[in-house]
């Protein structure tokens, strides 16, 4: 048992996890930190390097668990990917203010980018830059967040051309759910990005979080929808994935489900031409967000399990990265 990692080096590969806040209290000879030693080549912090926790108060940064993050996948020759600048949610309270001018709340946003962008220029290679700005269920198909409502659409826009003037080297994403195969919300996503694009906005990358459940992914979609972002020039890249079990099927059956799932998609993506990372949201079922946000509906969606054993999701990523 040797990890991931190599295997993914070799193919070239963009492979890791979300990093759990409890990483920032481990110690260096926690197996947590062992697994994400011998497995990734990429990490993404879960949590902390949200705007509610790097600018709680205005004008006030906190970079001491980004840097921490960062300073260990870089000794470790590891790459980091941002998460996340504009997002409706873990918004310091000030921020998510719609008493706020456009002016102020444009300028509010462009510190906040500019500032975390340029700190890492370099160090953090990608960005996504904005997070689920679409709702399908609004007539216009924009989530009514802060964003929206007092800046108005073209606060996607400012942002992209903020974070590309902080770093024009940084890889920049938009990065939604339920957009992966081909539906009403990858529809609003593609169409979008056709927008930015033919505006000379720079966004290079569509990010796919990927939070499936098994049973419900349907791969050939998957697929058209990479190749036409692709057709757009863009990247796509699978950013969150986890894939849920449904608790009243958990069982060995369900988790080689699962494996074939993981298994398949990483073969979708080295063998897709605009994908070039497989990010999973988080290292083992024991701290993954899906039990608790399903109320227990959804079960052990990660390829190690709480006792920090390798599933059989991970064994298949193995074989796939090594064929
Ligand atoms: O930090 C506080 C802690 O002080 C407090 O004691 C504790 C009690 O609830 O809460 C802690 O904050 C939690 C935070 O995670 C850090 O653990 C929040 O309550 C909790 O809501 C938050 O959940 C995160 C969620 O985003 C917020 O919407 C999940 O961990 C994280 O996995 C999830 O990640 C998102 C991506 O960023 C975007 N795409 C969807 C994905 C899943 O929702």
């Amino acid at each position: 048992y040797h990890g991931l990692r190599k295997a993914a080096d070799k193919k070239g590969l963009n492979f890791g996890f979300a990093v759990h806040t409890s990483f920032f209290n481990m110690s260096a000879d926690d197996p947590y930190v062992k697994i994400l030693k011998e497995n990734a080549n990429t990490l993404v912090a879960e949590n902390i390097m949200k705007p509610v926790y790097i600018q709680p108060e205005r004008g006030v940064f906190h970079f001491e668990l980004a840097d921490q993050l960062i300073n260990f996948a870089e000794a470790n020759d590891m790459k980091v990917r941002g998460h996340c600048l504009v997002w409706h949610q873990q918004i310091p309270y000030w921020m998510n203010d719609t008493t706020l001018s456009r002016q102020e709340l444009l300028q509010i946003m462009k510190d906040h980018i500019t500032t975390v962008v340029s700190r890492y220029k370099g160090r953090i290679k990608e960005w996504d830059v904005v997070n689920e700005a679409i709702d399908v269920e609004e007539e216009d198909n924009f989530r009514k967040s802060v964003w929206y409502r007092v800046i108005g659409p073209d606060y996607i826009d400012s942002a992209f051309v903020y974070a590309h003037r902080s770093d024009p080297d940084a890889i920049l994403y938009y990065n939604d759910y339920d957009a992966e195969g081909m539906n009403e919300k990858s529809d609003a996503v593609y169409e979008l990005a056709s927008k930015l694009v033919k505006n000379n906005i720079p966004i290079h990358a569509i990010g796919l979080q990927s939070h499936f459940t098994v049973d419900q992914i349907d791969l050939d979609e998957i697929k058209q929808n990479i190749k036409r972002i692709g057709d757009l020039g863009l990247m796509a890249n699978i950013t969150e994935l986890d894939i849920g079990i449904p608790s009243n099927d958990f069982g060995p059956q369900a988790l080689e489900k699962q494996a074939h799932y993981y298994g398949a998609l990483m073969q979708m993506i080295l063998e897709s031409e605009n994908s070039n990372s497989f990010i999973v949201w988080g290292e083992h079922d024991g701290l993954s967000w899906i039990p608790g946000f399903t109320e227990g509906k959804k079960v052990a969606p990660l390829i190690f399990d709480s006792a920090l054993n390798p599933k059989p999701a991970y064994y298949r990523l193995l074989e796939v990265l090594n064929d």
